[in-house]
């Protein structure tokens, strides 16, 4: 199971590498909008400081566009992996960059049919949102379950689940109980991760029972 941080924060991602567990970053251009700068340097940064894979998305919607727009994305380090939208465009982009022999992560996926063309098109990964899903009144879990299920029918097909949209413990914890290769986690859920009164409460004590000892290490 792999863990990528969902973050275009170079000092969130620094902070959270450090901690060894991070297997590579997924951004979208609403995270690089909220940190503004220059796009290119920015993502240099990232994937300079991550071994793993750095999922970059194209902001062009049209087929042309994304094909100079991911030349470019894909020539910034040999760690970039070309985000592309779940559009006809974009399928025909991911088809394009996968022949050639290059990662494609298919984005904004919200049907079990989507992440079935995109593994039809080569991608690498899909990233079904879960948390955008349940905004709408639906389960996003179901179709983590249903691609899940599906891709496992079909073993030639290659592309892994990246789960996205995390927005709390339980959905990170449902998908590793589904299965998923790679979930893709914001830093302030990261960060919640360890969080437990009782191993809080634990430390506390342990840290009180060795100083009343006297003890010396
Ligand atoms: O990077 C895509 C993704 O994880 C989006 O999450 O919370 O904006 O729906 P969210």
């Amino acid at each position: 199971m792999l863990f990528f941080l969902d973050s275009a924060d170079i000092k969130e991602i620094e902070e959270l590498l450090a901690f060894g567990i991070v297997d590579g970053i997924t951004t979208n251009p609403s995270l690089f909008a909220a940190i503004g700068g220059d796009f290119y340097k920015i993502a240099k940064d990232i994937c300079s400081a991550v071994d793993g894979p750095v999922s970059l998305e194209a902001s062009s919607t049209d087929y042309n566009n994304m094909l100079q727009e991911g030349e470019k994305i894909l020539g910034i380090a040999d760690n970039a992996v070309l985000k592309l939208p779940m559009t006809w465009p974009g399928i025909k982009a991911c088809k394009y960059f996968s022949d050639k022999g290059h990662r494609v992560n298919m984005t904004l996926c919200f049907s079990a049919a989507q992440a079935l063309v995109a593994a039809k098109a080569g991608a690498t990964y899909v990233s079904p949102f879960i948390g955008r899903i349940d905004d709408t009144g639906h389960d996003g879990l179901n179709l983590i379950e249903d691609i899940n299920e599906i891709y496992m029918n079909y073993p030639e097909l290659n592309t892994k689940i990246l789960a996205a949209s995390i927005r709390n413990i339980y959905h990170l914890h449902q998908v590793c109980k589904i299965g998923t290769s790679i979930a893709t986690i914001p830093a302030k859920i990261m960060k919640q991760l360890l969080d437990h009164p009782l191993t809080d409460i634990g430390v506390k004590k342990f840290s009180e029972d060795w100083k009343k000892s006297g003890l010396k290490i």
